[in-house]
């Protein structure tokens, strides 16, 4: 028998107790013997909760499950930074293997938690944390562990994902569809960590370290939101054969790593452009597999409850058969994370001009002085006396692209910068 404490009865806490219900049977198959769910930690024991559940189970003090001697296996689905990150190192200190979701505290404290698991001889899986139901840390670390990874590049949150699917179909402005998104549920009331990059820079932080066996510190990560997307780049965007993704890219160079959030033109025949709605999809580069993609909810109760409950079976098995076999990927390398000014990248601008001969040559000469050459240029609603003025670079180093639009905003006849878009996925 392999008893669990469970600490967190929200969403995924609930998914996966649900799961646990269902498919015990099959569960105690794959391990080899029963997998019980002994205690759960709650904030609210009185919370009313939409779930057949022995109260007797359900405790709102941690160390009935953190000190417990007939606990084996800690699943922490409390989310955020505290008190998680406290219970996973006790329970680890209490040599309690652990499965987590916390995306948040894996990319933080990542390598301090998998050193004390390493020391304790105890397992810690994490799967539930990047792109929800989708495989991919395991993948990762074993059915691609063969391969130096080259290049990963996911669209891993789903709010954003949905709320560029929305405003690309219905033609509607950011702030519309967020409200919409939130009234279904599929934004938070504080939508800020999904909105502005954060969440899936921690994923990215987290896949990054283990595809490149290194520490990433997620603060070395550019972080760029989906906030200042408009529907006119949108729509540009379409007539140029592109769609507008919240792209996380991890790109090992001879330089550095190369990691960063941010919106992206994507090519419409591009894998990743295909990824709608709350879905998520991760691209890896492998020097030997060559290309492979992931697509599936990257959110959600049974989703990301079928990854926590995957890795429940795998940690109880390893309990069950006194397996210590747990493959820690551990920073190995030493690399150094570029700064975005210093990656090459094509650009989207849109620029705002005074519709008067001469405009677009003066434009040309400061990117042209500046290294910045043009791919594409268009022109829209020529018959106004303040137009549009739309631009593609070839592959240009960001720092020289910035200095050409601080030059740019000192031309009379440039009323504003309005965009700048990287392009990804058809770098010359
Ligand atoms: N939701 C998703 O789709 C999703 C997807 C991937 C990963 N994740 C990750 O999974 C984790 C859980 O997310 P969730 O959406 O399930 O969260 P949630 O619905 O807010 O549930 C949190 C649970 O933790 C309990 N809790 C909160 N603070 C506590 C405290 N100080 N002490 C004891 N218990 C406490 C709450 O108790 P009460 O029930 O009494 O309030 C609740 O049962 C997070 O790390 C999240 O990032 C979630």
């Amino acid at each position: 028998l392999i008893n669990i404490g469970l600490l967190g009865l929200g969403t995924v806490g609930s998914g996966v107790y649900k799961i646990m219900k269902k498919n015990h049977e099959n569960i105690k198959a794959k391990v080899g013997t029963k997998v019980e769910i002994k205690k759960i930690l709650v904030r609210d024991k009185k919370k009313k909760r939409n779930l057949d559940i022995n109260n007797k189970l359900i405790t709102e003090d941690p160390a009935e499950i953190i000190n417990n001697q007939e606990i084996d296996l800690i699943v922490e689905l409390i989310g955020g930074e505290n008190p998680a990150h406290k219970y996973i190192i006790e329970a680890l200190k209490n040599k309690k293997s652990v499965v987590t979701a916390n995306k948040l505290v894996i990319a933080k404290y990542g390598n301090e938690i998998l050193n004390l698991a390493e020391k304790n001889g105890v397992q810690i899986s994490y799967e539930g944390s990047v792109a929800g139901g989708i495989p991919i840390v395991r993948p990762l670390k074993e059915s691609l562990a063969a391969n130096r990874i080259k290049e990963i590049t996911g669209i891993l949150n789903g709010t954003t994902n949905y709320i560029l699917t929305k405003m690309t179909e219905e033609k509607k402005e950011f702030a519309d569809v967020l409200e919409t998104a939130q009234n279904k549920g599929y934004a938070e009331s504080d939508p800020s960590s999904d909105i502005d990059g954060l969440d899936a820079a921690y994923k990215i932080c987290i896949l990054s370290s283990l595809a490149f066996e290194t520490l990433i510190d997620v603060k070395s990560i550019y972080v760029e939101g989906i906030r200042n997307i408009s529907r006119e780049d949108i729509e540009i965007a379409d007539e140029l054969g592109y769609v507008i993704k919240l792209i996380a890219i991890g790109k090992q160079g001879k330089d550095g790593l190369d990691i960063r959030v941010h919106p992206s033109f994507v090519p419409k025949n591009h894998p990743l452009a295909l990824v709608n709605n709350v879905y998520n999809a991760v691209y890896i580069h492998g020097d030997a597999v060559g290309d492979v993609m992931s697509h599936g909810k990257g959110a959600g109760q049974m989703p990301t409850g079928s990854a926590v409950v995957a890795d429940i079976i795998q940690a109880a098995r390893n309990i069950n058969y006194k397996n210590g076999n747990n493959y820690f990927v551990s920073a190995r390398q030493d690399y150094k994370i570029k700064n975005i000014v210093e990656v090459k990248n094509k650009f989207y601008l849109r620029i705002k001009v005074n519709d008067k001969p001469g405009v677009m040559a003066n434009l040309a000469k400061v990117l042209g002085d500046n290294k910045v050459s043009l791919a594409s240029v268009l022109q829209k609603n020529r018959l106004k006396p303040v137009v549009p003025l739309v631009l593609v670079t070839h592959p240009v180093k960001e720092k020289y692209l910035n200095k050409s639009l601080e030059e740019l905003k000192s031309l009379e006849d440039v009323i504003e910068i309005s965009s700048k878009i990287r392009v990804e996925g058809d770098n010359e």
